[in-house]
């Protein structure tokens, strides 16, 4: 099957961002502790970087932990956390070579320090040699919740003008948005919740305010090349029209 980006009739999304949801579901099916649905959603989450680049799209995001996440068993994030830092490990040359750009977003004030230091590592070493451009930016939000960002960006907001609050009344959308952790990745064009939510779940609260959302039953680590491909085919039907009348 010819890839998306073969075909000009058909609109790619510059940005896809996934909730990657319904692992633990997975699991339980299978009569497994959840942190199987986890490490087997490693596996979706090769096939989606790979499908992106195949069809063309610039920015693939991922939310990989939330604020509330830090609630789970201790058991459960530290596997979690674990996964992250094997997975970094394991897949950083492959990334390497297919010119994708790894990034995390969220409070990474609350990680390991080797965590940390990993993920650090991990971007500046997927940096493009000077000059090029990546192929796709994988961004793991980890840490993150929308309304962590919106604040944190209100914070410095706040900060920046401090000694000037009359020039606030200047201030616009992008101002304010150059402040969010996302500050320079254009918004998400789709996000993609699986497992049957249809929630947004303090996700990109900001950035998503004209995404298109798109919410599947499969559960996360079922979802496979053929379901990115399906989604991209869903957002070519979607008429945007940001509020105006075309
Ligand atoms: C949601 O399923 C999934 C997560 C909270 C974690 C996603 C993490 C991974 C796929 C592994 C590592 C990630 C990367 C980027 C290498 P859930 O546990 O909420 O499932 P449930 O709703 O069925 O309980």
């Amino acid at each position: 099957m010819e890839e998306f980006k073969e075909n000009k009739q058909v609109k790619v999304p510059t940005h896809v961002s996934i909730i990657m949801d319904g692992n633990g579901r997975w699991a339980k099916l299978r009569g497994k502790e959840r942190v199987f649905g986890h490490s087997n959603g490693v596996e979706s989450v090769r096939a989606s970087v790979e499908a992106a680049v195949e069809n063309g799209v610039r920015y693939l995001s991922l939310f990989a932990f939330s604020e509330e996440n830090w609630g789970r068993p201790a058991d459960e994030v530290n596997t979690l956390m674990g996964l992250m830092l094997k997975a970094i490990a394991d897949e950083v040359d492959s990334l390497k070579k297919q010119r994708v750009r790894f990034r995390v977003l969220g409070d990474l004030s609350r990680l390991e320090p080797s965590l940390v230091k990993a993920i650090h590592d991990a971007e500046v070493y997927t940096v493009p040699d000077s000059g090029e451009d990546p192929v796709l930016d994988l961004i793991i939000f980890l840490s993150y919740s929308g309304k962590w960002d919106i604040l944190q960006a209100a914070k410095k907001l706040a900060f920046d003008y401090m000694s000037d609050p009359a020039g606030l009344e200047k201030v616009d959308a992008s101002e304010f948005a150059s402040r969010l952790v996302t500050a320079g990745i254009p918004d998400p064009d789709l996000i993609i919740r699986t497992s049957g939510e249809s929630r947004i779940s303090n996700y990109l609260l900001w950035q998503a305010a004209y995404s298109e959302l798109l919410f599947v039953d499969t559960l996360w680590p079922d979802f496979r090349k053929e379901d990115f491909r399906s989604a991209l085919e869903e957002y070519s039907k979607r008429d945007r029209r940001y509020g105006k009348v075309k």
